[in-house]
């Protein structure tokens, strides 16, 4: 069974998390279409009777070593839920259309091209219907990696527990279908690669961080009210507003970093410098472009489609030069995962 899944990018962040892998606080991210995983896997029918998955990982057409810890550290918290796995061999190959661990979501994309793999196989096994194939596939990446349970469903996903949300849960996401405006329509998304090495510090270490961190009671009030206010921006198209909001949550995700105990900085001097000129650029042009940032020193650059071309040159003229080798992604707000 082959998928193609993409990465996902946080609007309002997901930061610190429970021991069961549920998240301290809602959040929400736009799914993107071109940095994506692409993960074919093949099970193999065996007589012997394993206690753990039994699996061979192969990685841009290279037998891989250093990710397999975290996906036997995967299969041992699905089994329980997969139970069908153990009487397999797997042999799982992917690739990435973008550098992993580099701050790009690559365990959200890696975790749910995976996940949904493993539910192709299950469906073939007993007949399950299309929610439940999907509701689970987001179930199971969320245990792979939080952010990769939003990386199920295109446009817009919800994840967390919020009395608003109908259908919402700490387990897994929900696509956001309705109240979103047509503003958001093929919203653009180019990653500036400003630093392409693996991050100094892990999310899983980041997130464990926030169970000391003095700010995190308000921090968490904050993502909660930000739900809010993004579902109202969402809905209403203010397009300032959500220049305003994403980049408050963004800095606000990199602050927590550096008032945990020990304090940690991810970003790097090119990424000031960027966020500076980007707000710049949106005060004299009016042109709701605005920033996010995940766990790395990248920046994404977020607008409306209509303003590509005024805001692409002022990429290449003006912050292509900040990133390693000139080096950007063009992206945008995508339809999911796909079947291959
Ligand atoms: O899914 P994890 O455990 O790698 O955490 C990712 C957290 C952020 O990317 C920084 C924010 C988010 O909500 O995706």
């Amino acid at each position: 069974f082959s998928w193609e899944s993409p990465s996902n990018i946080a609007l309002v962040k997901y930061w610190g998390k429970n021991s069961d892998q549920t998240p301290k606080n809602p959040s929400i991210s736009f799914t993107l279409s071109d940095c994506k995983t692409t993960t074919s896997v093949i099970f193999k029918r065996i007589d012997k009777n394993s206690k753990v998955v039994d699996f061979d990982l192969i990685f841009e057409g290279k037998k891989n070593v250093s990710f397999r810890p975290k996906i036997e550290n995967f299969f041992s918290k699905i089994q329980v839920y997969c139970p069908y796995l153990l009487d397999y061999q797997l042999t799982i190959s992917s690739t990435n259309s973008f550098p992993h661990s580099s701050g790009i979501a690559s365990s959200a994309s890696s975790m749910s091209a995976l996940s949904l793999c493993i539910m192709s196989f299950e469906k073939n096994l007993t007949s399950i219907d299309n929610d439940f194939f999907f509701k689970k596939a987001s179930f199971i990446s969320r245990i792979g990696s939080g952010s990769a349970c939003r990386s199920i469903y295109g446009g817009v996903n919800f994840w967390g527990n919020h009395q608003e949300i109908k259908n919402s849960s700490d387990l897994y996401s929900v696509e956001l279908q309705q109240d979103i405006s047509p503003k958001f329509n093929n919203y653009r998304d180019v990653i500036l690669l400003i630093d392409e090495k693996e991050k100094e510090v892990s999310s899983s270490v980041g997130h464990e961080l926030m169970n000391n961190n003095p700010f995190s009671k308000v921090r968490f009030a904050i993502a909660n009210d930000n739900i809010i206010n993004l579902m109202r921006i969402l809905k209403s198209g203010d397009l300032i507003d959500f220049c305003e909001l994403v980049e408050s949550e963004a800095l606000m995700l990199h602050s927590l970093m550096m008032s945990s105990n020990p304090s940690y900085i991810l970003m790097k001097p090119e990424t000031l410098t960027v966020i500076k000129r980007i707000q710049d650029f949106r005060k004299k042009t009016d042109i709701p472009v605005c920033f996010t940032l995940d766990a790395g020193a990248n920046v994404h650059v977020l607008f409306p489609d209509k303003f590509s071309s005024e805001v692409m040159a002022f990429i290449k003229k003006h912050l292509s030069s900040l990133c390693k080798k000139g080096k950007f992604i063009s992206d945008s707000i995508g339809l999911g995962p796909k079947q291959i």
